[in-house]
């Protein structure tokens, strides 16, 4: 099994050694679990609901049951809406977070290393997302291009929602337990 997302099933077993002792049903109920943790969480559902509406509503437009014009509308809303919030989220989690964690337990550094590569990995991603998206979006008015284009959004959207997906749990299974064991004072 290679480590590439898409390829991986979870986190390799040596950078579990942490989610042992804090597994995640434990989470809500351990002494560290606070407000941080619980907004970062938060984020990661945002994100999976974004995707979850836009491959709905491309389904529903697929379908016939709203008008291409009105996908547009809401393919425009909640695309830009994921691409902006996850473009800052990784952000954040580049030059503040994961350096300062990576920091707190020499055997997860590998981890790190994933998640890094997980995010250059979905760069891009976002951007034959943003492709796909924005021909879906012109297209409105042009019936048999906008439904090849529409039915290309939608293929392109289930792959990118399981290796996000992939990618959230993974780094979820990685960080809420380093957070919960250390609860570097200077991030919490
Ligand atoms: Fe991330
Ligand atoms: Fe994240």
């Amino acid at each position: 099994m290679g480590l590439d997302l898409g390829d991986r099933e979870g986190l390799p077993e040596a950078l579990c050694v942490l989610l042992q002792d804090y597994p995640r049903d434990a989470w809500e109920s351990s002494d560290n679990f606070g407000a941080l943790i619980r907004f970062w969480l938060e984020r990661h559902i945002m994100f999976r609901r974004l995707m979850v509406a836009l491959r709905e509503e491309t389904e529903r437009a697929l379908d016939g049951n709203i008008e291409p014009a009105a996908l547009a509308g809401r393919v425009s809303r909640y695309g830009s809406m994921l691409v902006g919030e996850l473009h800052g989220h990784h952000n954040v989690e580049d030059a503040h977070y994961f350096p300062r964690l990576r920091q707190l337990d020499g055997r997860l550094e590998a981890g790190f290393d994933l998640l890094d590569s997980d995010h250059h990995a979905l760069d891009g991603m976002i951007e034959s997302f943003t492709k796909s998206a924005n021909a879906v979006i012109q297209s409105a008015g042009k019936k048999a291009e906008w439904e090849q284009r529409a039915a290309a959004f939608r293929t392109g959207l289930i792959g990118f929602e399981t290796k996000l997906d992939r990618n959230l749990v993974d780094e979820e299974d990685l960080i809420v337990p380093v957070l919960l064991k250390y609860a570097p004072p200077d991030l919490m």
